[in-house]
């Protein structure tokens, strides 16, 4: 049975990522400090070690025991608090990331599957974007994660330390089947916000500007679901075994939703009024981005299920749905 790391395995995407190695058979250990991760996340049947990117003793005992591979979710990913604190940023995205990389080096981990973004990109030049695409970030976030491809690409030249750099578009929704039981602490993300609307945890949704030239005038974003995004994390652990050579991917639906489109179909799938006010637009936000996810779908053979709309939206509501405030 092959032993799998997952660090940051408790928080929202980690815990999609430990559930779909298990569901292949891993053997998984989660690794997290628990700072955004929470403990509900945690499953029976997976390991957990209670510990900091940043302490490289921690990460050295964890790894000890022997791992085929680990995949690395730990990191800060508020694009807009990245531009007010990069020193945290930096610590907790580069310098924890290098720990991990040394440690993998020296315990013989020879694959690292490392958590990208979109933000990688910064504006489209053109759409949809593929991995050829300029590599130009406009925050301080996707900084982070360029910099980290770029130190995974001299790992494996120098050390053959392979890996696959994921990059996620808009992650959202939840397991369908009700496995995960946290909720992500904070969110700051579009579908979250609007389902804590939708249950009463806010009394109003900020619709960030309406005179984008798209096609409702609001922007557009390619969501795809957090567990196609975990399948595609144990296909890419697979394909290093079998190619042994890293490679970078997108992972989107390829389908632009506007936030007008969104909101809209969530009143109808939740039944709840979800009051909205047009706000002006916010700093940084390109009108439009949506993937190209061809590289994925040929080398992974990967297919997203569950990125539909309505499986994004009633997959969260089933996790606020519970938590409705009454007033
Ligand atoms: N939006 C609102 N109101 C809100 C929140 C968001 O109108 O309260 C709008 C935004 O303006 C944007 C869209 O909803 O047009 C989606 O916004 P999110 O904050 O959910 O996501 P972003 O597209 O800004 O960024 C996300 C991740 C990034 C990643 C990017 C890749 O947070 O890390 O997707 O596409 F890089």
């Amino acid at each position: 049975m092959k032993r799998i790391l997952v660090i940051g395995g408790a928080g929202y995407i980690g815990s999609h990522v430990a559930r779909a190695f298990l569901d292949r058979g891993y053997d998984v250990t989660v690794f997290d400090n628990l700072q955004s991760g929470v403990r509900e996340n945690l499953f029976e049947d997976a390991r957990f070690i209670h510990g900091d990117i940043m302490r490289s003793d921690q990460l050295r005992t964890a790894m000890a025991s022997g791992f085929d591979g680990c995949v690395h979710l730990a990191a800060l990913k508020a694009a807009g608090q990245s531009m007010v604190k990069p020193e945290e940023y930096a610590e907790a995205n580069i310098t924890g990331t290098i720990h991990i990389l040394n440690q993998a080096v020296a315990a013989g981990i020879s694959a690292v599957i490392f958590s990208s973004s979109a933000a990688v990109y910064g504006s489209p030049r053109y759409l949809p974007i593929d991995e050829k695409h300029p590599k130009e970030p406009e925050n301080f976030y996707g900084f982070t994660k360029l910099e980290i491809e770029r130190i995974l690409e001299w790992y494996d030249k120098l050390k053959g330390l392979r890996y696959a750099a994921i990059r996620y578009f808009n992650a959202a929704g939840y397991d369908v089947k009700g496995r995960i039981k946290g909720l992500e602490l904070n969110p700051e993300n579009l579908l979250p916000i609007v389902m804590e609307t939708a249950a009463g945890i806010r009394t109003k949704l900020s619709i960030f500007g309406n005179d984008y030239p798209t096609r409702d005038g609001s922007c557009i974003r390619d969501y795809v679901h957090v567990s196609d995004l975990a399948e595609a994390h144990v296909k890419a652990f697979e394909h290093i075994l079998e190619n042994n050579r890293s490679f970078s991917v997108n992972l989107g639906s390829q389908t632009g939703v506007s936030v007008f489109e969104m909101v809209d179909r969530a009143r109808v799938l939740t039944g709840r009024t979800i009051p909205a006010e047009l706000t002006g637009r916010r700093a940084g936000d390109p009108a439009e981005l949506v993937a190209s996810s061809e590289k994925a779908r040929e080398l992974l053979g990967w297919e997203p299920k569950y990125s539909d709309v309505d499986t994004l939206i009633t997959s969260t509501w089933k996790m606020y749905e519970k938590r409705i405030v009454i007033h």
